[in-house]
């Protein structure tokens, strides 16, 4: 039976490029759609830029442009950046639009009139230079533990303690300098603590990973507490319906435009949004996220669809953090890497693959290591997987006009190597990937010992020999098609590539069956190149040059 499955990756702030460490995220889940896809399962994509929030506003305003000005930018940019990694998304939207404020607006109102809206008077740091109230991040001062000067109002980087901003030795605020002062403000709430029989329920029903169930469990146990749900203006957001000069907190409408980035989705193509967010839906909702956000989309999330009338999430799906070289990403090392800078010296295959062959799927930090990616991608991809048609190809096209032969030689490892559908299968099912490129690189050394052993560049020579050079050839050809075959949701580029020289129409799944006999072939060319370590020299040093002051 198809399934029918709605898949997101997070949706990337609209202050600030998409870095390799975003990438983790958008890699890791395209790859599972793709295999969806192969499989013949009805399976969409949907994001959008997250535009909303203190830092949009703010960074507007330093470039002296509107908010809307800077996400259309910041929005396009964006774009690019993920079609270039050939991040295949049914559909990219932002949260700054009317089916987000609509969509907003209406779970907000059945939240409040399901009674789970509080309201209760607060007081917070107040700019009273700049008329807005201060996140923490926007206020600094001497740590109250270390005394360590210019430390951030919610924890300290020099010994680590976290604390509350009042707390703070001489505090002041980032944006006027000034110190802030203490003011109350009436905001609204959302019940988290009405939902824990439900979010129990629905963590003990959704096979969450064994991390972030742990999490949720210790969360439980310390008490779920409302959570404060609205901004007061300025703030660039939408404003509560209710309550004049109030706003959204931006995390409150972010994973909405989940559900409005599928809606504009919906109405392009004449879907159904219901059967795909109503309560009785039985299509699958699985959201792929980075560690830090688990809270926003496994209290928060499923209690408000739940709340509102809407289903719940099938699957939590969360992933680690990038690490470059063993260490958090550097301006100074070179090794905070944004999308277009790795793209204008990098064929973004390589990266693919290479988050491929790292990730599983557990919550793990991953690590880029630059020696690494470069020994394992010239082993894997060049000197292993298009090795086995770089040596059959030459023969089939000088002796036999490009025609694959009429039987395979070995049928049993044909066989075999087609048989490992079902468990490669499964482990994509699973973002098992590193396990997928074990197995598939398994394979491919099983298809080079083979041509070894058989060594057509030695029967070529001898004029007897012609079938046998065909039948070996055609079916190193064949097992060549069955690994690029497993590795397509992996590299798109390099399958389309290997399917032109092919000559076959896209492959999917069910085409690891049959091999391909009496077959014309187009002419080959090399599908992967090298990668060269003067590249990976040039993109870390423009990386370290972005640190210069503009
Ligand atoms: N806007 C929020 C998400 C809202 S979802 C309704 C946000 N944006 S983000 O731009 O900071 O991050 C987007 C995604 O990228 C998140 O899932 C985050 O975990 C992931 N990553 C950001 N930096 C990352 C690394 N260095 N490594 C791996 N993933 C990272 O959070
Ligand atoms: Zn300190």
């Amino acid at each position: 039976m198809t399934r029918k499955i709605l898949v997101t990756s997070a949706l990337p702030y609209a202050n600030g490029p998409i870095h390799l460490g975003h990438l983790v995220e958008y890699i890791q889940t395209d790859i599972w759609v793709r295999f969806q896809r192969l499989q013949g399962n009805a399976c969409w994509y949907v994001c959008a830029d997250d535009a909303h929030g203190t830092p949009i506003m703010l960074k507007a305003r330093e470039l002296g442009i509107t908010p809307e000005a800077l996400i259309e930018q910041v929005g396009k940019a964006h774009r690019q950046d993920f079609a270039g990694f050939n991040i295949g998304f049914d559909n990219y939207y932002t949260t700054h639009s009317s089916e987000n404020r609509e969509f907003a607006e209406l779970i907000y109102t059945r939240l409040r009139d399901g009674g789970w809206i509080d309201r209760q008077t607060i007081t917070q740091a107040y700019d009273a230079h700049e008329g807005m109230f201060l996140p923490d991040r926007y206020i600094k001062g001497t740590c109250p533990r270390c005394h360590a000067s210019d430390q951030y109002g919610d924890n300290c980087e020099a010994c680590g303690a976290s604390y509350s901003p009042d707390e703070l030795v001489n505090p002041v605020s980032v944006i006027s300098g000034e110190a802030p002062v203490e003011k109350a403000s009436e905001h609204y709430f959302f019940r988290l603590q009405d939902f824990e029989p439900m979010l129990r329920e629905w963590a003990a029903s959704e096979g969450l990973q064994d991390e972030v169930a742990n999490k949720l469990q210790e969360w439980f146990d310390a008490g779920l507490r409302a959570w404060d749900i609205s901004r007061d203006a300025p703030y660039f957001g939408f404003e509560i319906p209710d309550a004049p000069g109030k706003y959204f907190y931006v995390w409150l409408d972010a994973p909405i435009g989940y559900m409005a980035s599928f809606k504009d989705l919906c109405n392009r193509q004449g879907m159904d949004f219901d059967q795909w967010w109503g309560q009785d839906s039985t299509a699958e909702l699985y959201h792929f996220i980075g560690k830090d956000i688990v809270y926003f989309h496994a209290l928060f999330w499923p209690a408000m669809l739940s709340g509102a009338g809407f289903r719940t999430p099938t699957r939590v799906c969360a992933h680690g953090f990038l690490t470059v070289d063993g260490a958090k990403m550097s301006k100074s090392r070179g090794t905070f890497i944004m999308a277009d800078t790795y793209l204008r010296h990098l064929n973004p295959e390589y990266l693919r693959y290479y988050f491929a062959a790292k990730l599983g799927n557990g919550v793990h930090d991953i690590d880029l290591s630059l020696e690494d990616f470069t020994q394992r991608v010239n082993a894997d991809l060049v000197g292993k997987l298009v090795n086995i048609a770089s040596r059959c190809a030459g023969f089939i096209h000088k002796r036999f006009d490009g025609q694959l032969g009429p039987r395979l030689d070995a049928p049993d490892l044909f066989r075999h190597t087609s048989a490992h559908a079902q468990s490669i299968a499964l482990l994509y099912e699973q973002r098992e990937y590193a396990r997928v490129i074990r197995e598939v690189m398994a394979l491919a050394d099983e298809a080079n010992q083979y041509i070894d052993e058989k060594k057509p560049w030695v029967l070529a020579k001898d004029p007897d020999q012609a079938d046998a050079v065909h039948t070996v050839c055609t079916t190193g050809i064949n097992l060549f098609r069955l690994l690029m075959l497993y590795l397509k949701p992996v590299l798109p580029d390099t399958a389309a590539a290997a399917e032109e020289f092919l000559n076959t129409a896209p492959m999917d799944w069910s085409d690891a069956g049959q091999p391909l006999l009496d077959h014309q072939l187009n002419a080959f060319k090399p599908l992967v190149t090298r990668v060269d370590p003067a590249a990976i020299e040039a993109m870390v040093s423009e990386s370290r040059d972005n640190l210069k002051p503009t």
